[in-house]
């Protein structure tokens, strides 16, 4: 059995929850693209967990592999490791696999990804992770691999030669080249090589074996749809593929392998950093929605923006992955918000569509149309049942599918672990 689950919006939908919540009846989590750009929160116990490259099924001590199409920073990786052993929480080879080929975010990544944050010619509000970076390496073939800080003159003999490249790289951004060639920083990553050894395995391999003796797999999304290189809202994008189907070619799994697709939607709308974003809310009510669901960057702490649900944008999504499952979040969030809007529609050059245009410039410029709800003033964090919501919170969910044409089958109403509700298909 092989469930994806991705992001239906622009990331930070509470996808670490729904993972850690899906992850008890799941025997493997697989993150297959992205860094530690991503972060994902799961709350256990009045313990608040942020994880940047570790799956969100750690907390139910299930295995974790981390595939070749994720770039991954290993002291990013190697601190994640040791706060959760501070909780008490093991990550050993036994518990976590990742892939030889699994692109390594090197320090001159980082540098150029802040540089051009800095001096604005390619910025766009990046998490500074150089993750756009180490991906164009990896298609310029011109990547470390975790293979190759594994072994010191394999590393040494690609090294020498990309090194110059990356040298003029950061000297053309204004940055100081000497970050390539510090030895201090070369040392650092033969050492996180060696600690990381033990780690690797063939991830694809244990996969496809796992999926032949009955296996359940969890693939992880990061980021979300309309932060897809390809098919988000480009120039605003991240650097991988973040929509279902890539976790097919990341992974290599067959197309035909993937089981379920959940797509995770927030019930109302943000974004962090720079793009297109019809629906934002510039007035009180996106303070309130900052406020009341703490909208603010598990990565970097930035403030997300705040805008209504976008009708259009979820049917894209629902087009781009192919979503069998839906779940909602955040829905608690809007209690006492009267009233509340969902757009249906936006007008363009005086004509009103009823899909996102597909160019990003042409979307800045759409302007939304909305149909306006019935709000409630009852907290719905504490129930149990969908047959306890109120009636306008039931009328807002079901807009949601009606506009989607698809049944959303889980919902949560709070942070924790069990503040997760499920109504029938
Ligand atoms: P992710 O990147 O998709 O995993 O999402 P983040 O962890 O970056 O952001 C989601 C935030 O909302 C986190 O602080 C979660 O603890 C929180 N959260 C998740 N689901 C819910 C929910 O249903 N209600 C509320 N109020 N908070 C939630
Ligand atoms: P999770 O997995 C929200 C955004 C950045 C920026 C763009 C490119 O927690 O949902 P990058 O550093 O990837 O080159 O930045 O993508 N971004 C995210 N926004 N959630 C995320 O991850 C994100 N990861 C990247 O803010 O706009
Ligand atoms: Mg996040």
């Amino acid at each position: 059995m092989f469930t994806v689950l991705t992001g239906a919006q622009f990331g930070d939908e509470g996808k670490g929850k729904i993972v850690d919540y899906l992850s008890e009846s799941a025997d493997i989590i697989v993150r297959f693209q992205g860094g530690d750009n991503a972060g994902h929160t799961v709350v256990i116990g009045g313990k608040t967990f942020k994880l940047h490259l570790i799956p969100s099924g750690v907390f139910y001590g299930k295995r974790l592999l981390i595939g070749p199409g994720v770039v991954m920073n290993p002291a990013s990786l190697k601190d994640e490791i040791n706060i959760l052993k501070k909780s008490g929480i093991n990550i050993s080879p036994r518990i976590l696999g990742i892939d030889p080929k699994t692109s390594i975010v090197m320090p001159y990544h980082i540098e150029m990804d802040e540089l051009c944050e800095k001096n604005s010619i390619g910025g766009i509000g990046t998490t500074k992770r150089g993750i756009g970076f180490a991906y164009a390496d990896k298609i310029l073939r011109n990547e470390i691999k975790l293979i190759d800080i594994t072994d010191k003159d394999r590393f040494f003999s690609i090294y020498e030669k990309i090194a110059p490249i990356k040298e003029g790289m950061v000297k053309v951004l204004g940055g100081d080249p000497t970050i390539v060639t510090d030895k201090n920083k070369i040392s650092e990553y033969l050492n996180l090589g060696k600690f990381l050894k033990d780690f690797i395995v063939d991830v694809s391999y244990e996969l496809n074996m796992g999926l032949r003796t009955g296996k359940k797999i969890l693939a992880e999304g990061a980021q979300g749809t309309f932060l897809d290189v390809i098919h988000g809202t480009q120039r605003w994008v991240t650097s991988s593929n973040t929509i279902a189907g890539a976790v097919s070619s990341y992974l290599g799994i067959g197309p035909k392998k993937i089981d379920k697709i959940y797509g995770v939607v927030k019930a109302y709308l943000t974004r962090v950093g720079e793009g297109p974003f019809p629906t934002e809310v510039h007035d009180e009510t996106g303070e309130l929605f900052r406020r009341k669901g703490r909208e603010y960057g598990t990565t970097t702490n930035r403030p997300r923006r705040c805008g209504w649900f976008d009708g259009l944008l979820f049917k894209k999504a629902i087009d781009l992955n192919g979503y069998t499952d839906i779940v909602l979040t955040k829905i608690d969030v809007l209690s006492c918000i009267d009233p509340l809007k969902i757009c249906i529609g936006y007008e363009l050059n005086n004509k009103v569509l009823d899909y996102p245009p597909e160019d990003s410039y042409e979307l800045m410029r759409c302007k939304p149309i909305y149909e306006e709800m019935d709000g409630w003033d009852e907290e719905i964090c504490s129930c149990t049942n969908f047959n306890d919501f109120p009636k306008q919170a039931k009328e807002y969910i079901k807009k949601i599918e009606e506009i989607g044409n698809i049944k959303i089958n889980m919902i949560s109403i709070g942070e924790k672990r069990d503040q997760i509700i499920f109504k029938e298909k």
